[in-house]
């Protein structure tokens, strides 16, 4: 069981007003292909006008899941229920077009030889003429296309066919909006523009929404509610304050950010290290422990004669290092350094411009209440700076193994 070294984060739920019935239930889902597991015992749940971000590695199952629930795959076990329906259970299939879910993905195909209002109102199922007109006009006054009601979609951009996409998917008032990275193919800029573009048009719809990434900063800017997965589990859900800030396992926390970590040993509670004591409430002694830090979370000061700051309760005690690389990456700068203790690497982040030479000494504390303490995993070599990604395949053996897989 994970540990974290403070306790003074706040606890941020997402919203679920009481007595409201779930838009999207997913329960138990279980799926294997040539008798290799891919989905494994997949549960949650989802509000009308909520967002949940199923995040994680490429290949940890994440599309398979939401191709079972729109009903174009099967499952082996487990049940989807759309409004207290059920659309797939033991038994029972409900096809795709039947479920109420709408649906995009990253190649969201527009019709070439369609116009952009038949494209829109292609979903259109129901209704007079008038009524579906009023409909696609409606919808593309939303998206901000209406001069475009008469184009065809060679004649617009990639954005703007998107737009187009996103009105027809919601163009049958689908209950459920399941979203497969809709919006990798955009460029950066253009991206988060219409990421809130989107959101704000599903809320207003009141959908639910499930929307699938592999890219951290993206489930964190969209989501009410993250579900991280890996190896075809959910591993953590939360809201993205909580899944940051109190991550479930090393693993977790690396798909956020690249760790600094130290190693160390439990002895009555406690692990000295080169920053002083570390707690490490509940975990026996003998057992080695990770102290796992952000970059950002570092402190640096100069080094004045061979000598740092005093040891202060926020901070701990100050090691010493030797600056490697430093580098401006426009909101920051990152500094490695090389610490004296064992010439291992660590990484900080620094707002604004902070550019020390190679060679420069400087001296590093770790904010306290900014470290989580994680027994160690014997998989993961320390290297003092763990990249996104050097841990998932650990963390997934230990899964597999029947380790603790909290939920
Ligand atoms: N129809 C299928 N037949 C056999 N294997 C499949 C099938 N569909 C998916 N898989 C396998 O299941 C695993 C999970 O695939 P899935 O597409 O769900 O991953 P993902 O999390 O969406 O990854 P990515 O981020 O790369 O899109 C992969 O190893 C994939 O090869
Ligand atoms: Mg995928």
């Amino acid at each position: 069981m994970a540990t974290k070294a403070s306790t003074n984060a706040p606890t941020l739920q997402p919203p679920a007003p009481a007595g409201e019935t779930p838009r999207l239930q997913v329960e138990g889902l279980t799926r294997s292909f040539g008798g290799r597991p891919v989905v494994k015992d997949v549960s949650l749940t989802v509000m009308p006008g909520q967002v949940t971000c199923l995040l994680g590695p490429s290949g940890c199952g994440k599309s398979t899941t939401l191709r079972i629930i729109a009903g174009v795959e099967t499952a082996d076990a487990g049940r989807v229920i759309v409004d207290g329906e059920e659309m797939t259970a033991p038994g029972l299939h409900v096809p795709p077009e039947r479920r109420g879910i709408g649906l995009m993905f990253q190649d969201f195909a527009l019709f070439p030889h369609l116009s952009v209002a038949e494209n829109v109102a292609f979903g259109l199922t129901s209704g007079s003429r008038a009524e579906k007109r009023a409909r696609v006009e409606e919808l593309l006054r939303r998206v901000r296309l209406e001069r475009y009601i008469d184009a065809y979609p060679h004649e617009l951009s990639g954005g703007e066919q998107q737009r187009v996409a996103l009105a027809r998917a919601l163009a049958p008032r689908p209950r459920v909006m399941l979203m497969d990275e809709p919006f990798s193919g955009l460029d950066n800029r253009l991206r988060d523009g219409i990421r809130d573009e989107t959101l704000d048009i599903l809320k207003e719809e009141g959908a639910a929404v499930l929307l699938v990434t592999h890219e951290p900063e993206e489930a964190m800017r969209m989501a009410d509610e993250i579900a991280l997965m890996r190896g075809g589990r959910i591993v953590q859900k939360g809201a993205p304050y909580n899944v940051y800030n109190a991550p479930v396992d090393q693993a977790a926390a690396a798909f956020f950010s690249d760790l600094n970590v130290i190693r160390g040993v439990v002895r009555g509670a406690l692990t000295d290290t080169p920053f002083g004591q570390f707690l490490a409430p509940g975990i026996p002694d003998g057992t080695m422990v990770d102290i796992v830090i952000r970059p950002q979370h570092l402190k640096l000061d100069l080094d004045r004669g061979g000598r740092g700051p005093a040891p202060t309760p926020q901070e701990g005690t100050w090691a010493r290092g030797v600056v490697v690389r430093a580098r401006f990456l426009g909101a920051e700068s990152l500094v490695e350094l090389r610490m004296d203790y064992d010439g291992s690497i660590l990484r900080a982040s620094v707002p604004s411009v902070f550019l020390p030479k190679p060679g420069t000494p400087l001296w590093v504390a770790f904010r306290r209440d900014r470290c989580f303490v994680f027994p160690s995993s014997p998989e993961i070599s320390h290297t003092g700076l763990v990249r996104e990604g050097e841990t998932d395949a650990a963390a997934e053996a230990l899964a597999d193994a029947g380790a603790a897989a909290p939920r």
